[in-house]
């Protein structure tokens, strides 16, 4: 079975790839690296001793990816744009590469009979809890562009299994990735100054940065700072094969990828401290704008479906991804 991979290069395309070609599937990483580095599929060809074909392109462009999907059995498609701050300053630009780039992947689908797609969604799409933990049946509600975007391509795939109930499609909603492949070749290397917690932590550690700003301990929690459902991305990568292998007949479904447990700020920076022995200095500031006190999953419907849950906890995320973080001081360079 050969997998079109569309953002392959990027943190968990990279990581699901591992996950693909050692379970015996061939992979064609189509990206842009406006997010990645070439370097990441290097490090998974080491990490596999198996080769990845890699072509260099745009999902917008749909006359290069109908090309480029030839001979390709199913999709994954990651291929995005994921900053929730950056989405609120340039929304069009979200609304062009996510909902107009994935209608052109689609199109390009089409036009080669490939119906197979498992597409990376985000828990962004629930919105603010109106209970927890969030199921897939909990209403859907954004509060920002990037997640009108994953919002929008969800009712697309529902629309387009509607039109054509021979598609195979797997929608996954994915909680709080992070940490990195166990040898540490390969993880998460954000660009410029990190949004998301594990990231910024990774990089006080390392000497990057001074302190972490903790954002807000005054929420209703059990010690005041938000609380999220962390998920390692082998979890995550695993989580990918499980849809594929469950895509044997035609549906659209969304499975919630989450461990199913919610952890704090400072239990994610305790747990951090005690896995690598490194200080994490942090100041406690204003709570950031659009965040909610607490969110994780009911992974029920994947343990059902895809005979699939998280088996790596907490301390094996803050250990692996201290691992790429030790071993690539400046990320990939
Ligand atoms: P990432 O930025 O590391 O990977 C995305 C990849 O897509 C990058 O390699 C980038 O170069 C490529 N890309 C972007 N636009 C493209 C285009 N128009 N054509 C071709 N390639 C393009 O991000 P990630 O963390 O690996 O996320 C992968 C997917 O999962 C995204 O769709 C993201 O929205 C979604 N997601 C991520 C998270 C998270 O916290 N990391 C959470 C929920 C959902
Ligand atoms: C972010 C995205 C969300 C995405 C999710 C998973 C925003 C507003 N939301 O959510 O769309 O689906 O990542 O990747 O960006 N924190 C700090 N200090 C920091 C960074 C974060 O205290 O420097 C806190 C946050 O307030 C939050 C927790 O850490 O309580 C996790 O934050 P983050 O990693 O950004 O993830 P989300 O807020 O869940």
């Amino acid at each position: 079975m050969k997998i079109f991979i569309t953002g392959g290069a990027g943190y968990i395309g990279s990581h699901t790839c591992v996950e693909l070609l050692n379970a015996g599937y061939e992979v064609v990483v189509y990206d842009n690296l406006s997010n990645s580095s070439p370097q990441a599929l290097q490090r998974v060809e080491k990490i596999t001793g198996k080769s990845v074909q890699f072509i260099q392109g745009d999902i917008r462009d749909e006359t290069v990816t109908t090309e480029a999907i030839q001979g390709c059995d199913g999709v994954i498609h990651f291929a995005g744009l994921k900053a929730v701050g950056e989405s609120v300053a340039k929304p069009l630009d979200y609304y062009e590469n996510n909902v107009y780039g994935t209608l052109c992947l689609l199109r390009a689908m089409q036009s080669n009979n490939i119906k197979t797609i498992v597409f990376s969604s985000s828990a962004t799409v629930y919105g603010d809890p109106e209970y927890l933990p969030f199921d897939e049946i909990h209403p859907l509600r954004t509060t920002n562009p990037y997640g009108q975007t994953k919002l929008v391509i969800e009712e697309i795939l529902r629309d387009l299994y509607k039109s054509d109930t021979s598609w195979k499609i797997m929608i996954l909603r994915y909680f709080n990735p992070v940490g990195a492949h166990e040898s540490g070749l390969i993880g998460e290397d954000p660009q410029g100054l990190p949004n998301n917690l594990m990231p910024f932590v990774a990089q006080v550690a390392i000497g990057r940065r001074e302190s972490l700003n903790v954002f807000g301990d005054d929420y209703d929690t059990h010690d005041g700072t938000g609380v999220r459902d962390y998920i390692h991305v082998m979890d995550l990568a695993s989580g990918h094969l499980k849809a594929l292998e469950a895509l044997t007949f035609p549906q659209c479904t969304a499975i919630n990828l989450g461990s199913g447990i919610g952890y704090s700020v400072l239990d994610l920076v305790n747990a951090f401290i005690k896995a690598t022995d490194k200080p994490i200095p942090f100041i406690i500031t204003p709570r950031r704008e659009g965040d909610i006190a607490e969110f994780y999953a009911d992974p029920t419907l994947a343990k059902n479906l895809l005979g699939w849950s998280a088996q790596r906890n907490l301390d094996q995320m803050c250990r692996d991804t201290w691992n790429f973080q030790s071993q690539n001081p400046q990320g990939y360079v």
